[in-house]
């Protein structure tokens, strides 16, 4: 077997022409300014002011005070020389007065908001990709029953089409929806995400009206803005047996059937794995699957988001000794792993990021192809990659972090690896451009390629920033 270490070895990984090397970010995280331009409460702000529902009772209230200094952090992107940057709408700034029935009234300054930074961004010579939804759902739907409700995607899909008329003369690439599982999963079932529900057959219907809301918005944005591409991001987990025996074969079929085929099978395919059906017949009976649904939500995509971080190794449980959690399968009292009772996730040794999640860049190189394999032809971008660290700014103003340079270096090798045996990759999204709001851990975990001083809201380049620069540079990751 080749090692990583191997592909990263003395040799310069050059990149094909044209590749986009961009970095992400999303609303929530970053903007603040939760209570300017007209916006309205999303089930963050409500869960973020829930006392013990994030680390330290951190908040998204300021954040990184994006909304105001938006043309700064622009510059600094210019700086750094990357040619994307995915950012995230907050819907409650767009129509601020959505309810169960209808999407109110467009707000004219949360368009402005999101047109000066596509304007300014294009300026700065980067392609703007605009993601729909990452996680901030306006409360006033969930207060509706949020992604329970069918009148949810419906909304979504209403709210797809102002986003499109207002941008998509000049906004290239919309993504739907960021990484559904974790709306349905970690917000419905074990509840560590923002609305905090843990019902599991809530769960399960979130995931079908989210499938249903991405194939709605992509219908949405092809009548509104024609010449727009349309994609969906899905954190695939590279699932891995701890052995060949057959139980442990069971288990990383199960949590594949949840964490990826429940959301690959009908957005690529237009069908539900059955195995998953029937694996969770006691929990719900997916009468809200509707006629029609699945084809609305196997609308043809121009373009595949892939997130990666970690590996998932699982295994049976015998319950003879109490249950194995690695950190980030399942932290928090509830399961998001449903008809899983008995599937560990067996704490790994070696390098971990400061998430406590173990480092394996063969499941980015994997998962590319994977995807690849499902749909020959269709493109792929990494639209999110990155590491949390523990970074500070040092006596002399840098921040030296090394773990995460070392991080990206192999992971891009990893893609590097994808795109030579036929993954047709055409983009690149470190996570994060800035630290910021890490969801339930607030502000203690760093995945910025710029530090942000929290105090001061200050912004410095980490040494990891300058190697990217680098990277995008060459069009290469250097020897
Ligand atoms: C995935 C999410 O999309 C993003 O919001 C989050 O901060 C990173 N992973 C790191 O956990």
């Amino acid at each position: 077997m080749t090692t990583t270490q191997d592909a990263t070895a003395a040799e310069t990984l050059q990149f094909p022409p044209g590749f986009l090397w961009g970095s992400a970010t999303a609303s929530y995280q970053i903007e603040g300014a939760v209570a300017e331009g007209g916006r309205t409460p999303s089930i963050w702000d409500t869960y973020s002011h829930t006392p013990g529902r994030v680390q330290g009772g951190d908040t998204g209230d300021v954040a990184d005070d994006h909304y105001h200094r938006f043309r700064d952090d622009v510059a600094l992107m210019a700086e750094l020389g990357l040619t994307s940057y995915r950012f995230s709408i907050s819907w409650s700034r767009i129509t601020p007065q959505v309810g169960p029935d209808g999407i109110g009234p467009v707000n004219a300054e949360g368009i402005a908001f999101y047109s000066d930074l596509v304007d300014a961004l294009l300026e700065a010579g980067i392609q703007p990709s605009v993601t729909l939804y990452h996680w901030d759902l306006p409360q006033a739907l969930e207060d509706a029953g949020g992604w329970t409700s069918r009148r949810t995607a419906e909304r979504f899909g209403e709210y797809a089409a102002v986003v499109a008329a207002a941008l998509g003369d000049r906004v290239p690439m919309f993504i739907t929806l960021n990484e559904p599982w974790c709306s349905a999963f970690l917000g419905y079932a074990s509840g560590v995400h923002a609305p905090g529900r843990t019902e599991d057959a809530a769960a399960l219907t979130a995931v079908h009206h989210l499938n249903l809301a991405h194939g709605l918005a992509a219908a949405a944005i092809r009548a509104a803005a024609p010449t727009a591409r349309v994609a969906i991001t899905l954190n695939l987990a590279w699932v891995l047996p701890e052995s060949d025996s057959p139980r442990d074969a069971d288990a990383a079929r199960r949590v594949d059937g949840l964490q990826n085929r429940l959301f690959l099978d009908p957005v690529l395919h237009g069908r539900y794995p059955q195995d998953v059906l029937d694996d969770t017949a006691g929990v719900t009976d997916w009468s809200f699957v509707l006629p029609g649904d699945l084809e609305v939500i196997a609308a043809p995509l121009d373009a595949f988001g892939l997130n990666y971080y970690s590996p998932t190794i699982v295994r049976y449980w015998t319950r003879e000794r109490p249950k194995e959690q690695a950190d980030g399968h399942g932290d928090g009292a509830a399961s998001p792993w449903i008809a899983c009772e008995d599937v560990e996730f067996p704490v790994q040794h070696g390098t971990k990021t400061d998430m406590g999640w173990s480092i394996d860049p063969r499941g980015l190189t994997e998962l590319l192809l994977r995807v690849a394999a499902e749909r020959p032809g269709l493109e792929l971008m990494v639209t999110e990659n990155g590491a949390a660290f523990p970074d500070e700014v040092g006596a002399d103003g840098r921040v030296v972090d090394t773990d995460r340079i070392d991080y990206l270096r192999t992971h891009l090798a990893a893609v590097h690896r994808a795109i030579g045996e036929g993954a047709p990759v055409t983009a690149y999204f470190v996570w994060s451009f800035l630290d910021n709001f890490e969801w339930a851990w607030g502000y203690a975990k760093r995945f910025g390629i710029v530090h942000v001083d929290y105090a001061t809201l200050a912004r410095t380049p980490k040494g990891s920033a300058l190697f990217y620069a680098d990277v995008i540079r060459g069009n290469a990751v250097p020897a």
